[in-house]
């Protein structure tokens, strides 16, 4: 028997990534488990990877409201109760400011700030009677800006405020809100980070190989749940930012845009 033994778990994009790898993880720790994407093939792959076990899959675009409560709905229906959710559904960006179009930057907030918003929303009195957990998974850009990716800093950093607030509306409620910051992680996010014009990049200048790997990364987010901690921050280059950033801002401004730019050119 685990922590997790028979209890419902929710995960936002788990087709794909960090999301997927805490979809088998939670199967593979006895956990009911629901995820959702807006591609079904790639969800029903899953899903015939674990046949037999108790996964749920759902195909929904969280930025859209009625999709979120028609996932959340649907859960209950099934599972009867949600204990634990995983706001991971997320989407990046590489462009300047200057050249992204303003429907590209709605869109990345539109996913990682308000989607995780809808979900909570529809599945909070489920979580509250069970006493159960509330996770969103941020970035280091969530607290520190990043050159080339103003929008999904902005989604994160919103997530990071609306979830800390959340917090402390349920602090004697019983309710667990955690939020959890990967540093670099591989998977697919910097191939589907969208372009200027809002389309997906297809490609990344990063070296997926050198980074955390999805399980990996997955295998923190639910010690960190099963220790109820409040936030956490995955890798040394992640605690190193945050803190920079904190004690010398003026420098994490230089060497940010160092790690970034070669020649004046934004490279990664
Ligand atoms: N990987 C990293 O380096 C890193 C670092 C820090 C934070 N994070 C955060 O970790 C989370 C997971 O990212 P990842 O790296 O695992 O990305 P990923 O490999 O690109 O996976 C993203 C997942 O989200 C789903 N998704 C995207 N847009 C969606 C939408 N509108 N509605 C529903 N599902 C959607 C995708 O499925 P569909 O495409 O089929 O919808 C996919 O299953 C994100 O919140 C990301 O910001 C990642």
């Amino acid at each position: 028997m685990s922590l997790f033994s028979n209890k419902v778990v929710v995960v936002t994009g788990g087709s794909e990534g960090i999301g997927k790898a805490l979809v088998d993880a939670f199967l593979a720790l006895g956990a009911k488990v629901a995820t959702c994407g807006r591609n079904y093939d790639k969800l029903y792959q899953i899903q015939s990877l674990h046949a037999g076990k108790p996964l749920l899959i759902h195909t929904t675009d969280v930025s859209k409201e009625q999709e979120c409560k028609n996932f959340i709905d649907t859960v209950l229906k099934n599972f009867g109760h949600i204990d634990i959710l995983i706001n991971n559904a997320g989407i990046s960006m590489r462009a300047l400011f200057a050249d992204v179009s303003i429907d590209a930057l709605r869109k990345v907030m539109d996913v990682n700030f308000w989607g995780s918003v809808y979900c909570t929303k529809f599945a909070l009195a489920s979580i509250e009677k069970q006493r159960g957990t509330i996770v969103s998974i941020s970035s280091v850009a969530g607290f520190r800006g990043l050159p080339g990716r103003t929008g999904y800093s902005a989604s994160k950093f919103a997530l990071n405020g609306w979830m800390e607030a959340l917090r402390t509306e349920l602090l004697d409620s019983g309710v667990n809100v955690l939020w959890v910051s990967p540093g670099f992680t591989a998977s697919n996010i910097r191939n589907a980070a969208l372009d200027s014009k809002g389309n997906p990049q297809g490609e990344s200048p990063m070296d997926e190989g050198a980074m955390m790997s999805s399980e990996a990364c997955a295998q923190h987010i639910i010690d960190a749940i099963g220790k109820r901690k409040r936030t956490v921050v995955l890798s040394a280059q992640g605690k190193q930012t945050v803190i920079l950033n904190k004690l010398f801002p003026s420098l994490a401004d230089k060497l940010v845009r160092k790690f970034f730019y070669k020649n004046n050119t934004l490279i990664k």
